[in-house]
């Protein structure tokens, strides 16, 4: 038997994705999502409810620290254990009073953090995995960050995270008035269809990502979408976004 002690970790969590080519790990933008499926960080945990970028404090520093201890040295310690790792790594950690140390990681992008990172890359992403992909980060251009921000709203099916309603309808007409609000896009996830059309299929059904120059009207245009979009007996959190 082994008994496994872990430090407490105090502080407030971050999101940084970051893309490796085997050797090197360049950062996209960080972002903040929020786990618990009510209003204030209540009740049980979620694949995520939402997430923002840019997140308040997280400056390049506070980048530069986290790939410096956190994630640098995985991708190195990968490599001396033979593991040619290409593709996102994703770290997930936490800013806490002595540092940045690593809650998680996921080899893969994450959820529901690229849909507020990715609309804010300015560059080809298709080109930058690629480079990737060679082991050839460097023949990239490594990615920028456009001015603006993102934010994001997860639609989750009633019941979620626990036995989630499956089968109720989504209306098509308003899906389609939300898709021609500025600075709105709305992703499907768990959907499917019958012959009557769209039907919630799974625990997180849709997600509203709002853009635009500040976090404050993000903020206005995702929950204008998601409100557009909801159906009866739908959840989702009406505080995503940075507190105060
Ligand atoms: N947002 C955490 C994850 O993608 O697992």
């Amino acid at each position: 038997r082994r008994v496994v002690i872990e430090e407490g970790l105090a502080g407030v969590e971050l999101s940084v994705m970051a893309v490796c080519d085997g050797r090197r790990a360049v950062p996209l933008a960080p972002a903040r999502d929020h786990k618990r499926v009510g209003e204030r960080d209540t009740g049980p945990n979620t694949g995520g409810m939402g997430a923002y970028s840019p997140v308040p404090g997280a400056d390049e520093a506070v980048v530069s620290e986290v790939m410096a201890r956190c994630v640098t040295p995985t991708v190195e310690a990968l490599r001396d254990r033979g593991i040619d790792y290409r593709g996102v790594l994703y770290a997930g950690v936490m800013l806490t009073g002595s540092g940045a140390k690593v809650i998680e990681f996921n080899v893969r992008f994450g959820d529901p953090e690229t849909q507020v990172v990715l609309p804010r890359l300015d560059g080809d992403l298709g080109l930058l995995l690629a480079a990737a992909a060679r082991g050839d980060l460097g023949s990239a251009d490594p990615p920028r960050t456009a001015d603006g921000a993102a934010l994001h709203v997860v639609l989750a099916a009633g019941g979620y995270p626990g036995s989630p309603r499956t089968g109720d309808r989504l209306d098509p007409v308003r899906l389609a008035a939300a898709g021609t609000l500025e600075g709105v896009e709305v992703l499907a996830a768990g959907v499917g269809s019958d012959a009557g059309g769209l039907v919630t299929a799974g625990g997180r059904v849709l997600g509203v990502t709002g853009t635009a120059p500040t976090l404050g009207t993000a903020r206005e245009r995702a929950y204008a979408g998601a409100g557009t979009v909801a159906w009866p007996g739908c959840v989702y959190r009406r505080d995503i976004g940075p507190r105060g």
